[in-house]
């Protein structure tokens, strides 16, 4: 039975008592983690998001009816004790923070009893996660989660103090909006009062933020919901949270330095951690060229090398033949790794396959110096020497290659770099190796579209020394465009945002937008800047992201309280669910035929997949 708290007031949390409370009387409340009954003695450790804390129960503290009710304590009841704090009569447990310490109780309530929870509430679960979070209000019982959450309520905090003494204001920004032009999906809101019309849910607060630059606010803060309806990854939530910022009056520099003394603080404030600023840059171009991606972990080596030079004549039409049609041939030195079975090089392969590589070429030096290769047969001696000469191949180096659209090449061996790192233990887990990315392109050629899209968005400032290249060589014009990355992870972005009519209006019609187009769509913002823009700039981080890193999380979910999974549904609530039909009427909404049958399908079709039976993203 249920009994109150009435006339009963918490006096500390478990783990805060220790050995300076000796002898003072306490109140404690929490959850049970485990009850043992030695006969005449029970004891029962007590936890709380603090800690735990080993209360001993005797009949002659307690009396009859409370040894009888810690008799019947069980996994996960609530309790409240008073009780004397001792030191511990048996022996000290180092592992516990209150290890020297136990509470004798005097007087217990049980405040309320539990099932058998569906898992045992304990660090590092062996629980399966959906099933965990299904459950998610136990799972986010077991400490390692109330660590992180806790973490990362202390990170926002300690970046809010920041910018608040830094001088930003902060300033919230509608959920129901008009669609933002970052490139994702937009999650649609149906209007009641305008039927047939819909609000988008905001994929970052960018206009918002440009538009309180125009009026004045000329420092801006918020921890903002961000929604966006994409594939989704470790790293990636449909519903997600920016630390966004906007400035006025600056250039890039402002913005880094305002942000590398930000990261500074919050990493020492947080986690103790010290950070070395100025924080390395690199240009988008050199971040490609050594390391395939522009977000890269530089935490270890094996860097690209072109060889497109030496193999450029050589008897192998793989390579030859994506040279001359203006691609490129790039490869990898593994170190030490000649030896690799034929079975995993298979499997790199396969994985190279997987973003889009025809194949992968491969050429081990023996420790007899001879080379055994996909591709010798195509190539001469001196050919072959002079490729592992440029590569650095030694004795005992696997050397891999892929021949493509520089594109593909790069993010074939950026990502087949990242997986050999982890799968050989390159990577120094200790290690917080901040960059930052500059110089982006400004436009990126999309094959779907058969246009040019922004790298970054529409209003991402061009660099003055290449606009003049915009019509003749668009693709060549670089952006006042910056990401933080922290090791290999996009941690944030922004950039400098073009505050000049006829750039802004250029940049529309380079993007295919007629001005009509670009009127309707972000009417309000041009508008705003025929009224006295100042120049601004900004930067959002991904504080999901951030929190995963420094906690050391394997993924986003775990530093979010109620996550989806891959498939964006939520577990728990089962959400997204079907309406009532007068829901839909209120809303003119009619579902298509077979739209119900058609979204099982979906669901049965991503369930299939892997072996639990679930994406988990
Ligand atoms: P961007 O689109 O680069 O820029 O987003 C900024 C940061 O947000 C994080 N992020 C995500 N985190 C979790 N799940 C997602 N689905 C997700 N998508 C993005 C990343 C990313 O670096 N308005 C601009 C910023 C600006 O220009 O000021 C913007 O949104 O860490
Ligand atoms: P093939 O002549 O198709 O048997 O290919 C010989 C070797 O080249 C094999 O190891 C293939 O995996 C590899 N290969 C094929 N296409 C490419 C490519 N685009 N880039 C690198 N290696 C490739």
């Amino acid at each position: 039975m249920a009994e109150s708290m009435k006339g009963w007031k918490r006096s500390h949390r478990c783990a805060e008592l220790s050995t300076q409370n000796v002898g003072e009387e306490v109140t404690v409340m929490g959850w049970v983690q485990k009850q043992r009954n030695k006969g005449g003695i029970i004891f029962v450790d007590l936890r709380d998001r603090s800690g735990i804390l080993q209360i001993i129960f005797e009949e002659s503290d307690c009396g009859a009816e409370g040894f009888a009710k810690a008799e019947k304590m069980r996994s996960e009841f609530v309790i409240a004790v008073v009780g004397k704090v001792e030191r511990r009569s048996g022996a000290v447990n180092e592992n516990l923070k209150t290890g020297e310490i136990e509470v004798r109780a005097a007087k217990v309530r049980v405040l309320s009893e539990s099932e058998t929870p569906p898992f045992p509430v304990e660090a590092e679960s062996k629980t399966k996660e959906e099933i965990r979070l299904k459950y998610r209000y136990l799972d986010l019982r077991r400490p390692d989660l109330q660590e992180k959450l806790i973490l990362r309520s202390k990170i926002v905090s300690k970046m809010r103090s920041f910018m608040a003494n830094e001088g930003f204001l902060e300033i919230e920004t509608p959920i129901l909006c008009k669609s933002t032009p970052e490139g994702a999906r937009d999650y649609l809101v149906p209007s009641r009062v305008h039927p047939g019309h819909f609000y988008a849910l905001p994929q970052s607060p960018q206009l918002y933020k440009q538009l309180l630059m125009c009026s004045g606010y000329d420092r801006y803060f918020q921890i903002a919901k961000c929604f966006r309806d994409e594939d989704l990854r470790a790293d990636r939530q449909p519903e997600f949270t920016q630390a966004d910022m906007e400035l006025s009056f600056v250039d890039v520099d402002d913005v880094i330095d305002v942000n590398e003394r930000l990261i500074k603080y919050v990493c020492k404030e947080a986690i103790g951690l010290d950070v070395q600023i100025p924080l390395p840059r690199m240009t988008w171009q050199e971040a490609m060229d050594r390391f395939g991606s522009d977000k890269p972990d530089t935490r270890f080596g094996m860097e690209l090398t072109d060889v497109s030079a030496v193999v450029s004549g050589c008897g192998f039409g793989v390579f030859t033949s994506a040279l001359e049609s203006g691609g490129s041939v790039r490869g990898l030195n593994v170190k030490g790794q000649a030896g690799m079975p034929r079975k995993k090089i298979d499997a790199l392969v396969d994985f190279a396959k997987g973003y889009g590589a025809k194949g992968l070429a491969y050429l081990s030096v023996q420790e007899d110096g001879t080379y055994k290769s996909s591709f010798a047969k195509f190539m001469t001696a001196k050919e072959l020497d002079e490729l592992v000469s440029v590569m650095q191949g030694e004795k005992g180096d696997l050397l891999l290659f892929a021949a493509d659209k520089k594109n593909i090449v790069y993010s074939v061996l950026g990502a087949l770099r990242v997986e050999l790192g982890k799968q050989l233990g390159l990577i120094d887990e200790s290690q917080f190796n901040f960059l930052w990315i500059v110089e982006f392109p400004l436009l990126e050629w999309s094959e779907e579209e058969n246009r040019f899209m922004a790298m970054h968005h529409p209003f991402t400032m061009p660099m003055e020394e290449d606009w003049q290249y915009i019509d003749s060589d668009p693709g060549r014009v670089r952006a006042k465009a910056y990401d933080i990355v922290l090791n290999g992870v996009e941690l944030g972005g922004g950039s400098v945002r073009i505050h000049q009519d006829d750039i802004q209006e250029k940049m529309f019609e380079v993007l295919g937008f007629t001005k009509e187009k670009a009127w309707e769509q972000f009417g309000f913002l041009l508008s705003a800047f025929k009224y006295g823009v100042p120049p601004h700039a900004g930067l959002a981080y991904g504080l999901d992201r951030i929190v995963m890193l420094l906690t050391h999380a394997d993924s986003i979910r775990e530093v979010i309280a109620f996550p989806k999974i891959k498939d964006a549904s939520c577990l728990m609530t089962e959400a997204p669910g079907t309406v009532d039909e007068r829901q839909l009427s209120e809303l003119q909404i009619m579902i298509q035929d077979g739209g119900e049958y058609g979204r099982t399908e979906n669901r049965q079709q991503s369930a299939g997949r892997g072996d639990s039976g679930f994406s988990l993203g």
